[in-house]
């Protein structure tokens, strides 16, 4: 489906121009455009830091309704995908473009299976890092350095290399991400096992150890399996658009996925669930919520409410509520009946939606809010949390790199700047400079 054009226009009147006509246009789902390319041939650009209110490109992947919280994936509704279907076929749905028949299914999951493996010489790439590195410093370097593994099919305008690299990432992913946690607690890594479902194996590569079989629950495989579908993709994040970025230049899909994955680990984007995590842990009880929105209120004070917030959503995420759902879930499962952390979580998410600031503010739990809890409940440690989220979003991050390779008018991004540094000056010599102001 392209986009709908219905010749409507927006009149640009600048002085001492004719009036500049640009172009409305509209997708299938979601607000009209303007399309501004036309400004830079009558000499002006746009200021828009943050990308708060521009497009950097059309997709047909994934779309937001912010303000009804929508998540679409491929027209799917996320609380269906999350509860009718498992991660593998919302990566089959998201490289495809719809869900797979149950043959497509049983033969993509095998294709799969059979990549969990990774190259023997990789092994000793995590040597290299310190034992306490963090997993995320290890995941940016292995990611990068996968490229030099598999030159052999990095023709990046090939159909089948872009397929069969989006197939390695989504099965090696999980691999690597173990392999990390291994790494950092000095055990033995463990191979996959081809008799596992992705959750299940990935659970297994965790916490198996030479001298004693993990047994997958079932409950807690479905909850992982839940959490990567609701990490799986989201539009155009900060992660995804430094994919496509580092990608417009034509640079390799493993290179660009390593670019996401440093992107990813800001605490204001995926490193939130750690985050959100610690903060629940820092606040530690009921009582001391108080203190804590009064400092996420302040402006003088940086704090602000890890997993609160966000830049489309001025609603519920509604992957938030699948996660708090999860959450509960999970938690009988376990058995696990006085949850200090989950204490907290309920009354500060109670509190915070009842409070003029964040509801003026539209700030509502996101996806990071709960997922900590969970993973925590799992026994998966607070510094994998981005992790896994990396492990998840690698479908959304190829799929979206795939897709701006396949556009035929893709151009390398280049955003513009307003300068308002020095205007042009002549170099004194040495001698007669003055001391420069210190800044740092
Ligand atoms: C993810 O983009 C995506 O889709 C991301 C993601 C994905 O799947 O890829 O959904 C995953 O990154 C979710 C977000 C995880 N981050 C956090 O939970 C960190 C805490 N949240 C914030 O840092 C913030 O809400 C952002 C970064 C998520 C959104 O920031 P925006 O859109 O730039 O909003 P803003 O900073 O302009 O905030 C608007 C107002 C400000 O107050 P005023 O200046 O209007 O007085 O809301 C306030 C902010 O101070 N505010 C918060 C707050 N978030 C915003 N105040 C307290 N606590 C918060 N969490």
């Amino acid at each position: 489906m392209s986009e709908v054009t219905d010749k409507k226009v927006a009149i640009l009147n600048i002085p001492g121009l004719d009036p500049i006509e640009l172009p409305i246009l509209k997708g299938t789902e979601g607000p009209e455009v303007i399309d501004v390319r036309a400004l830079g041939s009558h000499g002006y650009f746009t200021y828009d830091p943050g990308f708060v209110s521009t497009a950097s490109c059309k997709s047909k992947i994934t779309f937001i309704d912010g303000e009804k919280g929508i998540l679409l994936h491929r027209g799917y509704p996320i609380a269906q995908l999350a509860t009718q279907t498992d991660y593998l076929q919302v990566c089959y749905l998201l490289l495809n473009g719809d869900l797979p028949s149950a043959d497509q299914y049983a033969a993509f999951k095998k294709r799969v299976t059979y990549h969990t493996m990774v190259h023997e010489q990789i092994n000793s790439l995590f040597k290299a890092f310190r034992r306490d590195s963090h997993p995320m410093a290890i995941m940016c370097g292995i990611a990068g350095a996968l490229s030099a593994f598999y030159h052999d099919n990095l023709d990046i305008y090939d159909p089948e290399h872009r397929e069969l690299t989006a197939l390695r990432l989504i099965a090696k992913m999980p691999t690597l991400a173990a392999m990390s946690y291994k790494y950092s607690i000095g055990q033995p890594f463990m191979s996959p096992k081809n008799d596992l479902s992705y959750a299940g194996n990935f659970l297994h590569m965790m916490f198996a150890t030479p001298c004693e079989e993990y047994v997958v629950n079932p409950v807690i495989e479905k909850a992982l399996d839940r959490i990567f579908i609701l990490h799986a993709d989201h539009e155009q994040n900060a992660s995804t658009s430094s994919v496509r970025l580092a990608g417009s230049s034509g640079a390799n899909p493993y290179a660009c996925i390593a670019a996401g994955i440093a992107s990813l680990w800001g605490p204001a984007h995926g490193g939130a669930n750690e985050a959100c995590l610690r903060m629940l842990e820092r606040i530690g009880t009921v009582e001391r919520i108080p203190e804590f929105i009064a400092k996420a209120k302040d402006k003088k004070d940086p704090f602000r409410l890890m997993g609160f917030g966000h830049r489309v959503y001025k609603n519920y995420d509604p992957r938030a509520t699948v996660m708090r759902d999860t959450c509960h879930e999970v938690l009988k499962e376990l058995n696990i009946k006085d949850h200090p952390i989950l204490d907290v979580a309920v009354e500060l998410e109670r509190i915070a939606r009842s409070d003029e600031y964040f509801i003026e503010r539209k700030l509502y739990p996101n996806v990071d809010f709960y997922s900590g809890i969970i993973l925590n409940a799992i026994g998966i440690p607070t510094n994998m949390f981005t992790v896994i989220f990396a492990l998840a979003r690698t479908i959304g991050w190829i799929t979206h790199w795939i897709e701006m390779n396949e556009e035929p008018d893709s151009r390398i991004g280049r955003p513009r700047q307003i300068y308002i540094g020095n205007p042009t000056r002549d170099v004194k010599p040495l001698a007669e400079r003055p001391d420069c102001p210190k800044k740092f």
